[in-house]
């Protein structure tokens, strides 16, 4: 490419979505960098997102496996001792040999890793820090940051964010969590399983928004029985703190009495913004969307020529894999190939116990589009999951009533995020739920409940 700029290609940010598309385009042949603002590469997935929050889950939920009879039940009788700091030690340690691994795969691919923030002079020119390099193309992968709730200051010590909410020093006695989003109840599960009472104070008259509609009731379900109370259709007008303990002030969503709940800590997780603050974007001309995001084609292009962005910046669900799968195709784009992403089938996790996961479309917004048919398979007659003491969910397959095709997979499972990949590539490969239904799953598995959910969209399952 042209020699008159420093790079054929500048990211910004070293996210999921930059630290991918900076590999690629370095493996396809071109001249790299990527400004990096964090002392660690790796973004908010790596450091303080994705990684260090399913530390923690795995670890609290030995602990909860050991402390709430699972285990005792399987004939080991155990009383567990929490060590809190050794807990978050072996967090730090599993993020730590992850950012530096990104670290070691930009030396070996020659990406320049630019240390400090990244702001726009022109189109193609961007200072880093003290100093300001050209690229022919720059990616915008600058990810997103929390959203705050008007009133309430998150100090990191009562009241947090899901970065601080990592770190708690201290087992809180009452954690409310404000959001019952996917944050909400991942954290709020990490703390519950390590002796907290969790309060969940959500909005909308369900928690997670965007899971289909079964699956929204069966968890709440599922969470209640696990002890974490919820107040939906509930709103948080103020949350005053003093010495050490927090006063939130509720009311129902539609208005009526206020009442107060009193807590140690306060986790607010109502979403996340993109983060675009102080990238120059003026200078080039760079125009946001009505969410404050950045809006591109197919190919992933802004409306400014050589400007490219991915990722948590630009619309669509806010996750690590979506930004990585972006990051592929924008670098295979820049380089003259054909980079794309199929935003249909982007599978979503919440890694609670059980795991939730979906592909494709609700069964709400499905029958939005056309006549469906439904299979459902319940996990309590999986014969692993109930060899297992698993018996919570179910496995959920919508199909076209006319083609039989697949339109969307939705599970409750202790192994759902795994058993839902399943499901993605079945249909980026166009499936039907016969094809499912005759595929031949191994024995026995958590995945045979995908078969049968499959089967009973045909109205055939065999073990129920
Ligand atoms: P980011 O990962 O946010 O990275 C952007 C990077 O850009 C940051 O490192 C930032 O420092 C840097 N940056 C920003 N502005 C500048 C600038 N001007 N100059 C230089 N650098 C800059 N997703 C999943 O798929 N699975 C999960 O299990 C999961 N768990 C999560 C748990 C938590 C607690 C959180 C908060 C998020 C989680 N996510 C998860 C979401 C996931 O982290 C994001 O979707 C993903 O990190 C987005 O990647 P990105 O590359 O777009 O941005
Ligand atoms: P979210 O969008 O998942 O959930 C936010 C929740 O807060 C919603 O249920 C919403 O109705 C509620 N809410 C909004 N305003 C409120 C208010 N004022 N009072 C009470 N409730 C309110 O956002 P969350 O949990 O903060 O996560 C942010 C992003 O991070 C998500 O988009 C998610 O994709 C990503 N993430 C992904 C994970 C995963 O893939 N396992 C794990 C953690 C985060």
């Amino acid at each position: 490419m042209a020699d008159e700029f420093d790079y054929d290609v500048l990211v910004i940010g070293a996210g999921p979505g930059g630290y991918v598309a900076a590999i690629r385009a370095a493996q396809l042949g071109l001249k790299v960098a990527c400004a990096e603002s964090r002392e660690t590469l790796g973004g908010t997935c790596l450091n303080v997102g994705c990684i260090p929050s399913k530390a923690m889950l795995h670890a609290s939920e030995y602990f909860d496996a050991a402390a709430n009879g699972t285990m005792a039940k399987m004939g080991i009788k155990v009383t567990p001792e929490l060590d809190l700091e050794a807990m978050h030690a072996q967090r730090r340690d599993s993020v730590k040999g992850l950012t530096g691994g990104i670290e070691f795969l930009f030396k070996k691919n020659k990406v320049t890793w630019l240390k400090g923030r990244a702001s726009f002079e022109d189109a193609h020119t961007v200072s880093v820090g003290e100093q300001k390099v050209t690229a022919k193309n720059v990616v915008i992968a600058t990810g997103s940051t929390v959203t705050p709730l008007p009133g309430v200051t998150i100090d990191q010590q009562v009241v947090v964010d899901s970065t601080g909410a990592l770190e708690l020093p201290k087992v809180p006695e009452h954690m409310v969590v404000i959001g019952g989003g996917v944050i909400g109840l991942e954290l709020g599960s990490v703390w519950r399983r390590l002796g907290a009472k969790v309060t969940c104070v959500e909005f909308l008259d369900q928690i997670l928004p965007g899971f289909d509609g079964d699956v929204r009731k069966e968890a709440n379900k599922i969470f209640k029985k696990q002890g974490i109370e919820f107040k939906l259709s509930t709103k948080v007008t103020s949350v005053a703190v003093d010495g050490g303990k927090a006063t939130l002030t509720v009311e129902p969503a539609a208005g009526g009495e206020a009442t107060t709940i009193e807590a140690d800590c306060v986790l607010v997780s109502i979403g996340r913004k993109p983060n675009v603050e102080g990238l120059g974007l003026e200078k080039i001309g760079l125009e946001l969307n009505n969410r404050g995001q950045i809006g591109t084609d197919h190919d992933f292009r802004t409306s400014v020529s050589g400007v490219w962005a991915i990722g948590d910046v630009i619309p669509g669900p806010m996750l690590a894999h979506k930004a990585e799968d972006e990051g592929i195709a924008v670098a295979e784009n820049i380089a003259g190939q054909h980079g794309i992403v199929n935003h249909d089938v982007i599978p979503s996790v919440v890694y609670t116990w059980p795991e939730i996961a979906g592909v494709g479309l609700t069964e709400e917004a499905a029958k939005e589009k056309g006549e469906v048919k439904v299979g459902k398979f319940p996990m309590m007659a999986n014969s692993r999951a109930k060899t297992n003491h698993e018996p919570d969910g179910f496995v959920k397959v919508i199909a076209d009533a006319k083609t039989d095709r697949v339109l969307g997979v939705w599970c409750i499972a202790s192994v759902a995020g795994t058993m839902i990949a399943q499901a993605a590539q079945a249909m980026e490969f166009g499936a039907t739920s016969e094809d499912i239904a005759y595929t031949c799953h191994a024995h026995p598995t958590h995945s045979e409940a995908v078969k049968e959910a499959a089967m009973a969209v045909q109205g055939k399952p065999i073990h129920m």
